[in-house]
């Protein structure tokens, strides 16, 4: 079942034109990977889902529902949460002050629980600064801020750039986890073999458009070509 469906989007930044006719779709529990060159318009392609950018043509559905035309505030509140690419935290907030900025309640903490189960450096550090953080811990704390509202899809842009090695593994655990708690994921990737383990479908982005993509049994069968075809392209 479709659970976000992007259908013909068309958006632009002034008179350039980003997004020109593009479309995708994730169903209920999938990992799909958005995949394509720097400046595709892969980043706008989720801002536009978020209702940050409105697209001049086109519609977007979540669980059928029209959402083109809503508030980024109410996209949220729908359930999609979103991880912005180069996570936009506030640097001289602490932990529990950036996480609360997700939050609904704000004096119900019992809603870190579940963040803090996942990423348990965050208890340890929650009256530090966000500003002092390591990246791997900031990318935590992004993520995190997005989990608390409890989204039923996960808008993820670029979450692994600048991380070392050993975060970038704990990045895909918890991808799977969350996954496999009944979370939908859209992920936004430059490293192809890293998306492309977990994806069980992938969209290639060119110049606005969708050039190419590839569902669960592609992906899986063909994983080691598609890795060389893409990573040249990319
Ligand atoms: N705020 C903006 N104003 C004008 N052009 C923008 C803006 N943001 C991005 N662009 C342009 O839109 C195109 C797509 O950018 P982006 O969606 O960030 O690509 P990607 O995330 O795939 O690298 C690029 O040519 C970029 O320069
Ligand atoms: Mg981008």
């Amino acid at each position: 079942m479709s659970l976000l469906r992007v259908d013909d989007i068309h958006t632009y930044y002034g008179r350039s034109y980003i997004l020109q006719g593009a479309s995708l779709e994730v169903k209920k529990k999938e990992i799909v990977a958005l995949l394509g060159r720097n400046g595709a318009g892969k980043t706008t392609m989720l801002k536009t889902i978020m209702g940050l950018i409105k697209p001049r043509a086109g519609t977007i559905f979540f669980k059928d529902a029209d959402i083109t035309k809503l508030a980024a505030y109410k996209v949220a509140r729908k359930g999609i949460g979103y991880v912005p690419q180069g996570r936009h935290l506030f640097p001289k907030m602490t932990v529990l002050e950036n996480l609360k900025t997700g939050m609904t309640d704000q004096s119900d903490e019992r809603q870190l629980e579940g963040v803090f189960h996942l990423f348990s450096v965050l208890r340890e550090r929650l009256h530090q600064l966000a500003g002092t953080l390591s990246g791997g811990e900031q990318q935590a704390l992004a993520i995190s801020r997005a989990l608390v509202k409890r989204p039923e899809i996960l808008l993820l842009d670029e979450p692994t750039t600048g991380l070392m090695p050993i975060f970038v593994s704990k990045l895909m655990e918890v991808i799977k986890k969350l996954n496999e708690s009944g979370m939908a994921i859209l992920l936004v990737e430059e490293k192809i073999p890293f998306a492309l383990t977990m994806a069980d479908s992938v969209y290639f982005m060119v110049k606005g458009k969708i050039e190419y993509n590839a569902g669960k049994e592609e992906v899986q069968g063909k994983k080691e070509v598609l890795i060389r075809y893409l990573g040249v392209e990319v």
